[in-house]
């Protein structure tokens, strides 16, 4: 081969592979998914999305959605946005979608059918504002759930719990002890215990008719006066400062056997699959604090701020579409602890607690699913609240009738939902 054809075929491989480089687009994903489990199920999306061409630039949010979501949407109001960002599904970005600063997914929502392949209809409602699609829905989580560690309580010659009771009654055998009978987090995990406790003692409808109904009525009266004394037994079962920073540290006490239990969403089982524990044998999952077998329609979607580049455009819509991909949808799940947002999946895989959250999925009887806090109420009163709960757990001298009066002014005070 002569000297300059063998230059010009150097010279095609070499754009052709600018070209294919050029190809992949990269794009920056902030999330705040960065405890192990979660790490681990987040890596499952960046997969998906390297192998449809793209490039994933992981912007993960050290911390909990409390510090993501600010910093998340202040970046697209000023003017730096990412190409994708995780929020829950409600109200976060209502602001921004009217702003115009959101990128609109309904054409793909449309061509794929999410109305018809996405359950349950109220994740894909909530993305949907003006008759648009502006998120996507990719998981369900819910946060009605009691875990606990089974050793604990065998060793100590107990039947681990069947249900909160129970959980409740065995704390001072496990107190005696020197275990914490039961873990807890600072900030929004105390607020996640009592609206737990809400749809425990005062039922779905109570704890409904208060975060979205502002029934000041239920909220101050005899229903949930039990719903703050049982508060107050949750109180007891937890030294102040034992109360961790994060919630997967509190988790992390359960798994590691310092604690009996925690009450937290199922993103808790992600944590107990990285420590490789087994449901049933090492660890104990139990929908609805073992009591009703609930769950809360939360979860998390992915929205797309507007970008001016047209390939960071293309990048964005592809990337929406694959994240509800059967494939993808099953690998992230089962790493995440949630359920996946379509049901036409194989769930083979599914372990004991995913096939539980499934049962009521599937199956629910009367109103066993129901909206999450902020399908209801807004951020602002939602951090009041789990700021006079974190305040009522260190503050011993505080009392359930103290609690339910603040408590009652926040509702009180709450902003009207659209
Ligand atoms: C929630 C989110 C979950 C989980 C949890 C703890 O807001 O929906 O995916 O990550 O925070 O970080």
């Amino acid at each position: 081969m002569g000297l300059k054809k063998f230059a010009a075929g150097l010279a095609f491989t070499a754009s052709l592979f600018a070209m294919g480089a050029a190809k992949a687009t990269d794009i920056e994903v902030t999330h705040w998914w960065t405890s192990g489990g979660e790490a681990a199920a987040v890596a499952e999306f960046a997969k998906a999305v390297n192998a449809s061409g793209d490039h994933w630039v992981d912007g993960a949010i050290a911390g909990s959605g409390d510090v993501a979501r600010p910093i998340i949407i202040s970046r697209i109001l000023g003017g730096n946005p990412m190409g994708a960002t995780q929020l829950n599904p409600g109200h976060d970005a209502d602001e921004l979608i009217k702003a115009g600063l959101m990128q609109d997914l309904t054409d793909v929502a449309k061509k794929e059918n999410w109305d018809g392949i996405l359950r349950p209809k109220t994740q894909l409602a909530s993305c949907t504002v003006d008759g648009k699609v502006w998120c996507v829905p990719v998981n369900l989580h819910s946060a009605q759930w009691l875990w606990t560690n089974r050793h604990v309580y065998e060793k100590l010659g107990l039947q681990p719990p069947k249900d909160w009771n129970e959980f409740v009654a065995d704390a001072p055998k496990l107190k005696a002890a020197g275990i914490q009978p039961m873990a807890l987090a600072q900030g929004w995990p105390v607020g996640l215990l009592i609206q737990d406790l809400m749809v425990a003692v005062a039922g779905v409808d109570g704890f409904v008719k208060v975060y979205k109904d502002r029934d000041l009525g239920v909220a101050g009266g005899p229903d949930f006066a039990k719903v703050f004394k049982a508060v107050e037994d949750a109180r007891s079962m937890v030294d102040p400062k034992d109360m961790t920073k994060q919630w997967n540290e509190a988790v992390a006490l359960v798994i590691t056997g310092k604690a009996g239990g925690v009450v937290h969403g199922d993103w808790s089982g992600g944590e107990f699959q990285v420590a490789k524990m087994v449901p049933g044998k090492d660890y104990d999952c139990l929908p609805g604090l073992g009591l009703t077998p609930v769950l809360n329609t939360g979860g998390d979607v992915f929205y797309f701020p507007k970008s001016k580049d047209p390939k960071i455009t293309e990048a964005q819509l592809k990337m929406a579409s694959t994240l509800v991909k059967p494939d993808v949808q099953v690998a992230f799940n089962l790493k995440k602890g949630s359920l996946p947002m379509r049901g036409d999946v194989d769930l083979s895989a599914a372990n004991d607690c995913m096939k539980k959250g499934l049962e009521i999925l599937d199956h629910p009887k009367s109103n066993a699913v129901f909206p999450n806090d902020v399908q209801m109420l807004d951020r602002d009163s939602l951090n009041q609240i789990n700021d006079l709960m974190t305040q009522f757990f260190s503050t011993p001298a505080m009392t359930a009738a103290d609690v339910q009066k603040k408590f009652v002014d926040i509702i009180k005070a709450a902003p009207p939902m659209k």
